[in-house]
């Protein structure tokens, strides 16, 4: 099998890093995620294009999309040196998925279904370990070693007040981007409310029944 080119959709705190993290190690591709470069990039100054803010932190610790332009350049230079991928939280609405089709094709397109209230929990009790990047969960997934919990982060946008808003966000502008692969029936749904491994279990046999 040549290398996948797969996207996964879903609202915030669906587990696309999660299942990100495992797609990379097992399909052996690259993870390409607009999140992860604009936190890295937080206070890269935009003010040349002549936007509302001059920072993507501005947007994002208020849980709004950074504007198109910034975020379409970060995944055209990615994908330029890139086989096969996971693209995670992109495309976020349909002037998006325009840019992104004239970027590349896509082997796998999938989406995490998750409720809300099972959402908000997720999010409010993620936890991150900065020095691996590794992700956590208060209760559901809680490091062993007592080092790592000791040194554990909350994102600065995973307060309930920000969860929401992104979620609004979410349901405005990226539901039509889920809408619109439906229609066009590439979609596969994948049960995203089950245990970490068995929503594996079921994203890694739609990658290999797709690619
Ligand atoms: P981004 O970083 O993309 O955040 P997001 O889409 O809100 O997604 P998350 O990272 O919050 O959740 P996830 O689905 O990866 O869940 P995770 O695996 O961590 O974007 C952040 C911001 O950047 C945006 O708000 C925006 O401002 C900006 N941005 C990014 N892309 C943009 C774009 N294209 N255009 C414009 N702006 C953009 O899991 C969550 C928690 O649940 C963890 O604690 C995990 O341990 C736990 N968990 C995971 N799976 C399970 C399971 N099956 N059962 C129980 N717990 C689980």
């Amino acid at each position: 099998m040549a290398q996948p080119r797969i996207l996964i959709l879903g609202a915030p705190g669906a587990g696309k890093g999660t299942q990100s993290a495992k797609i990379v190690e097992h399909f052996d591709v690259e993870h390409i995620t607009t999140g992860d470069a604009l936190r890295s990039n937080k206070q890269m100054d935009i003010s040349h294009l002549d936007l509302e803010y001059d920072t993507p932190a501005e947007y994002m610790d208020q849980g709004e999309l950074v504007p198109d332009e910034v975020v379409n350049a970060i995944v055209d230079e990615a994908l330029s040196s890139a086989d096969g991928f996971i693209l995670d939280g992109y495309p976020r609405n349909l002037e998006q998925v325009e840019a992104l089709e004239d970027m590349t094709d896509l082997d796998v397109v999938l989406t995490l279904d998750v409720s809300e209230e099972e959402l908000v929990h997720r999010l409010t009790g993620r936890r991150m370990d900065p020095e691996t990047g590794d992700i956590y969960h208060v209760e559901y997934n809680p490091p062993e070693d007592p080092e790592v919990e000791e040194r554990l982060e909350e994102r600065e946008d995973d307060t309930e007040e920000t969860v929401r808003e992104r979620l609004r966000v979410y349901q405005k502008n990226t539901a039509p981007v889920i809408e619109y692969y439906e229609d066009e029936g590439s979609l596969e749904r994948v049960d995203g409310e089950q245990a970490p491994d068995e929503v594996w279990d079921d994203v890694k046999a739609t990658i290999e029944e797709n690619a």
